[in-house]
């Protein structure tokens, strides 16, 4: 069974769309399992750059993309994004799972709301609806594509939903979301059933999650965190498939650190170093446009994330960018009340950070090479590609995926 599922290590932004669409071309299938439009996920082809937002980044190679019942759908930003990727590739087998929830406009400005009441305690979401469409999905009120075939269930769900949230639904909401569902209805299928027969066939898969370990609703630096399940174990449920299904797991980390919106950051860096990096690395939301805080690599977290995650592999990004600082540094262990902490905790706030530093290499390859050296021998996972540029071609293959 040739089954890879592709999780992000850190803060979201490693880099995932980057190297779905370079493994891509190697799997029958490219399968979306959470989130919503909150992703941002870049693949730079040529001169023009795709952000995928709602659809796989393997869409340009692989042979069909599914968006599972994990993801939550603004109808309106999927519209727009199939006619975007259609100057890209007109001929396409995208499915699309029936019971997937739907970003409504309600949930867009209950979003705004629910920060707008947290005062300090903002989180900084994207503002795309994505916490509360899964609220409504986990409080059995949420609206799925299904129920679109039935005008009336429908009109019936929003009016639920408007009554719950106290937020009236604007006058023709219904034609324009209908208008819309007409649009991607005829790509709508039982998804998990779809997967299953494909791999029980005989087909590859490649699973591709949104976001990063530490915004996992389960796992991370909670309450800063999304509303879904980012890590490896959220594959299962998203999909709907049983985990027999999931053979190997590839994490993906930044060779720097970036978060955007509120929450822990041990390795943020600030003032003039943070501005380069920022700089250097074009740290600016795929989604929102935010400028992303950055920071040094953290092994203490993806010691974290490789146990969270089990990872049998490791793609490392952006490390064209970190060997241009001045100065290259690595967290290698906290510090708690004078005891020293191998590994990331969501729940503890580390008093000291230990680094060791190492010389930038641009032009130097074999520094690059002492400095990746290092970081697997910590990790004890092989760094089998390295993103050394953003284009989507900018790819050193240091080692292969074996199904085993
Ligand atoms: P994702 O959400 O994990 O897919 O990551 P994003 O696309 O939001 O952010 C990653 C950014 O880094 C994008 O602008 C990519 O084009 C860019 N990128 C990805 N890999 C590399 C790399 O190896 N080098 C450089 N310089 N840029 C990269
Ligand atoms: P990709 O897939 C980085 C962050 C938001 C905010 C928190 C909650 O491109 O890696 P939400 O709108 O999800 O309720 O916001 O999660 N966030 C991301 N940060 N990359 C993402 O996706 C993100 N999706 C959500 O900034 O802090
Ligand atoms: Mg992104």
């Amino acid at each position: 069974m040739e089954t890879l599922t592709l999780v992000g290590c850190q803060f979201g932004d490693e880099g995932k769309g980057k190297i779905i669409d370079f493994l891509s071309k190697d799997y029958d299938l490219n399968v979306r399992f959470n989130g919503g439009e909150n992703a941002g996920h870049t693949v730079v082809v040529g001169d023009r750059v795709i952000k995928y937002h709602l659809v796989p980044a393997g869409f340009l190679s692989a042979k069909s993309v599914v968006i599972a019942s994990g993801v939550v759908v603004n109808l309106r930003r999927l519209v727009q994004e199939i006619e975007f990727l259609r100057s890209f590739k007109s001929a396409f087998d995208l499915r699309i799972s029936e019971i997937a929830h739907v970003v409504t406009e309600l949930h867009f400005k209950r979003d705004k709301y629910l920060e707008g009441v947290r005062g300090k305690g903002i989180i900084g979401t994207t503002l795309k609806g994505i916490g509360p469409a899964y609220e409504s999905k986990y409080g059995r009120y949420g609206i799925r594509l299904l129920d679109f075939e039935d005008r009336q269930r429908l009109v019936d769900n929003l009016a639920l939903l408007s009554t719950i949230y106290q937020i009236p639904i604007e006058k023709g909401y219904v034609d324009e979301l209908l208008e819309d569902y007409e649009k991607i209805r005829g790509y709508l299928t039982d998804a998990r059933s779809f997967l299953q027969e494909q791999i029980d066939d005989g087909k590859s898969a490649l699973f591709e999650t949104a976001q990063g370990t530490f915004i996992d609703i389960e796992s991370g630096t909670y309450p800063f965190v999304t509303s879904s399940y980012t890590t490896s174990g959220g594959v299962t449920v998203g999909t709907g498939l049983p985990p027999k299904y999931f053979k190997k797991f590839m994490g993906v980390a930044k060779a720097y650190t970036t978060r955007v919106g509120e929450g822990m950051f041990p390795t943020e860096i600030f003032g003039t170093v943070g501005d380069q990096l920022r700089m250097l690395g074009s740290e600016y939301g795929s989604t929102t446009g935010r400028p992303r805080r950055v920071g040094y690599l953290d092994l203490p977290m993806l010691r974290r994330a490789v146990k969270l995650n089990g990872l049998d592999y490791i793609a490392l990004t952006k490390v064209d960018v970190l060997g241009k600082l001045k100065e290259v540094k690595v967290a290698v262990s906290y510090e708690q009340n004078g005891t020293e902490i191998e590994e990331f905790d969501p729940t503890v706030v580390p008093d000291k950070i230990n680094y060791e530093s190492f010389t930038p290499w641009e032009g130097e390859p074999s520094k690059l090479q002492s400095y990746i050296e290092f970081i697997e021998s910590e990790l004890k996972v092989p760094i089998v590609l390295l993103g050394i540029g953003e284009k989507r071609e900018e790819i050193e293959v240091r080692g292969q995926i074996s199904f085993d």
